[in-house]
């Protein structure tokens, strides 16, 4: 049913919309209170338990905000908690790729030229993979080498270095470089759901009963804010990512991915020394320009083709092919789409097929079907502009064959 294909376009555009305003919720909070804790300043006045206080001025008044590293002697009446910033924006994150890669598996997540699994057993590897991942790095922030927060980064590190290597040998690079975000954005939301805001639900229930709280815990909280911190931005960065076919389907991406994690580290690092008011180390930004221009080099290196027979078209796509109006569409594809959508574009200016986007053998233009259906049957985004002046009655024509494949199966 074609009503299935708008409304599923609409719940997928409404997930991602909030998902957008929750990650800006979080992240924006994430900043501010890192800012803060780095802005903080000692002073002789401060109450017995205070840390350090700061001045802010925001939206018509000034803000003197103290901090109390373990907690404050009484407990005041009202605490506000930032939590459901960190769990909405995950929640909504699933919901996204339950949408998109795994409603879309076929497409988007499994390439039968990097590996021939099925979309159930993709699905099986990509959830594994995310629980598996916050398993492992939990035991390796508690075991002993978790003591040396520089040894564990470094260690954590060569982790994610790993999972974009083994991301990019299972999925699509699409789907690689976003399960990668995904990885990393789940290790953040899980220290949060079950280190930091339980560490401080004891801390608070101590206060109440009168115990002196383990300042431990707070130590083990800051360990896992400090990992956040530095995680930010990749994750921002994969997950913007599938726009950009140049940084996820190309030869070298897992060595990118490597890069743009370092590009986290080297540009937080400026804001944190900042913050800290401990000087501006311009360097960071000279290393992360060099780690930018290597990335772009590095997308431009020929992948070294092994060769490999085209995949047969699935099965659940055979019926785009077999439909009466094919014939025609695939015409009409070829005169409006295929000089950008090739493996060799020939339009001017384009010198790659558009967001990975080939449409040339039947299997392609099957497979995209509904991608086709949106972009240029039911709505006009393509041909950008209409460049290739497709006609009202082309578009017609995708419109109906995609209706009644559809329709065929029901
Ligand atoms: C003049 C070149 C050109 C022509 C002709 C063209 N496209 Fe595109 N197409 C693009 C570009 C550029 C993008 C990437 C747009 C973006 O980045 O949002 C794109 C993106 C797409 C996408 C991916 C959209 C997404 O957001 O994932 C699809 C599907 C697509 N085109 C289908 C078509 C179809 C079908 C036709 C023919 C009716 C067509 N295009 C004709 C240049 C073209």
């Amino acid at each position: 049913m074609y009503e299935f294909a708008i409304a599923w376009e609409w719940l997928a555009f409404a997930v991602r919309w909030l998902h957008a305003v929750t990650a800006i919720a979080w992240i924006g909070s994430s900043f501010y209170f890192v800012a803060l804790d780095l802005g903080l300043v000692k002073r002789d006045h401060l109450p017995p338990g205070a840390y350090g206080e700061e001045w802010q001025v925001h939206g018509g008044g000034f803000y003197h905000i103290q901090k109390y590293l373990v907690a404050p002697a009484t407990m005041p009446e009202h605490l506000t908690w930032f939590k459901w910033e960190s769990y909405s924006t995950w929640l909504t994150g699933f919901a996204m790729l339950c949408i998109v890669y795994y409603g879309g598996a076929d497409l988007f997540l499994v390439d039968r030229h990097v590996l021939d699994i099925s979309a159930t057993t993709a699905i099986l590897i990509s959830l594994a993979s995310l629980g598996v991942g916050w398993v492992l790095y939990d035991l390796l922030c508690k075991s002993p080498i978790g003591k040396n927060t520089w040894g564990l980064m470094a260690l954590l590190y060569v982790v994610l270095v790993a999972m974009a290597w083994g991301y990019t040998q299972v999925f699509t690079g699409r789907a690689a470089f976003l399960h990668l975000g995904a990885f990393t954005a789940t290790i953040m939301s899980a220290n949060v759901f079950f280190i930091i805001i339980p560490n401080q639900k004891i801390v608070v229930a101590d206060l109440i009963a009168g115990r002196t709280p383990d300042p431990r815990l707070g130590a083990q909280a800051k360990q896992r804010s400090l990992h956040n911190n530095y995680l930010t931005l990749p994750v921002i960065f994969f997950m913007l990512s599938n726009h950009y076919p140049l940084a996820f389907a190309t030869a070298f991406n897992w060595i990118i991915a490597a890069l743009v994690f370092l590009m986290g580290v080297t540009i937080r690092h400026w804001f944190n020394t900042t913050h800290a008011r401990k000087g501006k180390p311009t360097w960071t930004w000279l290393a992360t320009a060099i780690l930018f221009i290597l990335i772009i080099w590095l997308s431009t290196v020929p992948k070294v083709l092994t060769g490999g027979e085209q995949a047969e078209a699935a099965p659940t796509f055979k019926r785009f092919a077999e439909n009466a109006h094919f014939p025609a569409v695939k015409d009409a594809i070829a005169t409006r789409c295929s000089m950008c959508h090739a493996a060799e574009p020939v339009y001017e200016g384009i010198a790659r097929a558009p967001k990975g986007v080939i449409l040339e053998s039947d299997a392609e233009i099957a497979a995209l079907a509904r991608e086709i259906y949106i972009q240029a049957g039911r709505s006009h985004a393509m041909p950008p502009g209409n460049l290739t002046d497709m006609t009202a009655d082309e578009r017609r024509l995708l419109t109906a064959w995609f209706e009644s494949a559809v329709g065929e199966t029901q």
